[in-house]
């Protein structure tokens, strides 16, 4: 029943570069240079804690590294899960002044849903962790210590998606919102600009002298200080509503439902409908929220005259028109039919690919809003080429695969395990990569990349 993926084609146009062992070594040595003793920071000095999809990402990257130390970091992330069943997007496991908004900022503290041993922030990520178990169960279903760490997991992950649907579904629509840009993961993507640009900051507190990231990173690769005004005015309201859901959506101006959040959300719980059989679990709430969820996406964020789907925002009540990678997950959540599934493929070959840029940008190319080195507004993340990957395997695209598999093992062994990469023809190898460096999920993924034959 749990079927292993099988690879079988490679693509001509884009060729293996480098031996792989140099890159498969230096891919071990940066989980484990950033695991700080059961949880792994994503990247030194820029993100010094444990951030929520990342530990996913790591989790599967480690499980070829060293078992135990997978199983720790998805333990360690559950540590941090809130009574009311929210992921938060950080684990303050530790005390470290490299980051803002820190502990302090967040204050969940006083929050009544809070853990009391682990700080945390106080919004969620993506839920990748269902489909990260289906993914190990794939090599590990006769391991009893990953039976073990499943039959522990698996309530948690089911009381997260339980607190999605029931705090961020407010017409029960089976589309869960976002009420933070930060939450989708896609922190700095063209998306969110209309809703942020509803935020008057006039009044609102100026921070750009607590900003650390700049401290590592170019400005240009970076928010605006003025987004970063926006931010913290959202974390602010949150904190004053004691991040009550039902009272920050009456007052939150930044209310969305995203097609990558909610696309990730239906491939988790289609992984934990799989795996239920395995420990014995009732699946029928999540074949229930899953159906639902499926058609909702359909139904709200597809559009037939352009072949793609849009993120919605619900205090506008409108679709955002954007053209970003975000929009292509459905095919990772295998909701699409054949026939969008063949248009998606002709808008990333011709909207993202653009000629000979390099999949896949995370905003189209022809976009107004794309910049090829700016956070989230256009470079290529190593995260978002895997799920893209395996969508389009879904559909039978193998040539678009392995061109999006290629480009990704091509890009960390001629650049580095960077955080993202400059997608423009004719850039030399040593600029392309942006961003933190030894980053962790680059690293896990290419090694997910090269032993998922
Ligand atoms: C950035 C990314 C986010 C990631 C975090 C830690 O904020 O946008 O997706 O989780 O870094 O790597």
């Amino acid at each position: 029943m749990l079927q292993p993926f099988i690879y079988f084609f490679m693509e001509k146009a884009v060729q293996p570069v480098t031996p792989l062992a140099d890159a498969r070594d230096g891919a071990r040595k940066i989980l484990l240079d950033n695991n700080r003793g059961g949880y792994t920071i994503p990247s030194p000095r820029l993100y010094p804690f444990q951030w929520s999809w990342d530990s996913g990402f790591i989790a599967l990257g480690l499980s070829y590294v060293d078992k135990t130390k997978a199983f720790d970091e998805i333990r360690s992330m559950f540590k941090g899960q809130w009574s009311n069943g929210m992921l938060p997007h950080i684990n303050f496991h530790h005390v470290d002044e490299n980051y803002f908004p820190g502990p302090d900022v967040w204050g969940t503290k006083e929050c009544p849903w809070a853990p009391r041993k682990v700080a945390t922030s106080g919004i969620t990520q993506p839920p990748v962790f269902g489909f990260i178990l289906r993914l190990m169960a794939d090599r590990m279903t006769d391991d009893p210590e990953f039976i073990e760490l499943l039959k522990e997991i698996y309530p948690s992950i089911v009381h997260f998606h339980r607190y999605l649907y029931e705090n961020r579904d407010p017409y029960d629509e089976g589309l869960v919102y976002i009420h933070h840009n930060w939450e989708s993961g896609t922190d700095n993507s063209p998306l969110w600009d209309e809703a942020l640009d509803t935020i008057d900051v006039s009044s609102a507190r100026d921070v750009s002298v607590l900003r650390r990231d700049l401290k590592t990173v170019d400005a240009d690769q970076r928010p605006t200080n003025e987004n970063y005004k926006r931010y913290i005015y959202l974390v602010d309201l949150f904190r004053s509503c004691n991040y009550s859901d039902k009272r920050i959506f009456e007052r939150c101006p930044f209310l969305v439902q995203d097609v990558l959040f909610n696309s990730i959300l239906i491939r988790s719980n289609e992984a934990l409908i799989e795996l239920s059989s395995l420990i014995g679990q009732d699946d029928s709430e999540l074949r229930k929220w899953n159906q639902k969820s499926i058609a909702a996406l359909n139904n709200k964020c597809w559009d037939e005259q352009t072949g793609f789907y849009y993120d919605f925002d619900l205090v506008q009540n409108k679709r955002i028109p954007v053209i970003v990678s975000n929009g292509l997950m459905p095919l990772f959540a295998g909701v699409c039919t054949p026939q969008q599934a063949e248009q998606l493929k002709h808008n990333l070959l011709s909207s993202f690919k653009n000629g000979d840029y390099l999949l896949c940008p995370s905003c189209a190319v022809d976009e107004p809003s794309f910049n090829p080195v700016k956070y989230w507004r256009g470079p290529v993340w190593i995260n978002v080429n895997w799920m893209l990957y395996h969508g389009l395997k879904r559909y039978g695209l193998n040539e678009e695969a392995a061109i999006v598999k290629q480009t990704s093992i091509n890009l960390v062994e001629q650049s580095g395990f960077y955080e993202y990469f400059d997608p423009r023809p004719g850039i030399s190898n040593d600029k392309r990569g942006l961003g933190g460096n030894c980053f962790s999920w680059s690293a896990a993924l290419y090694l997910d990349f090269l032993f998922n034959f």
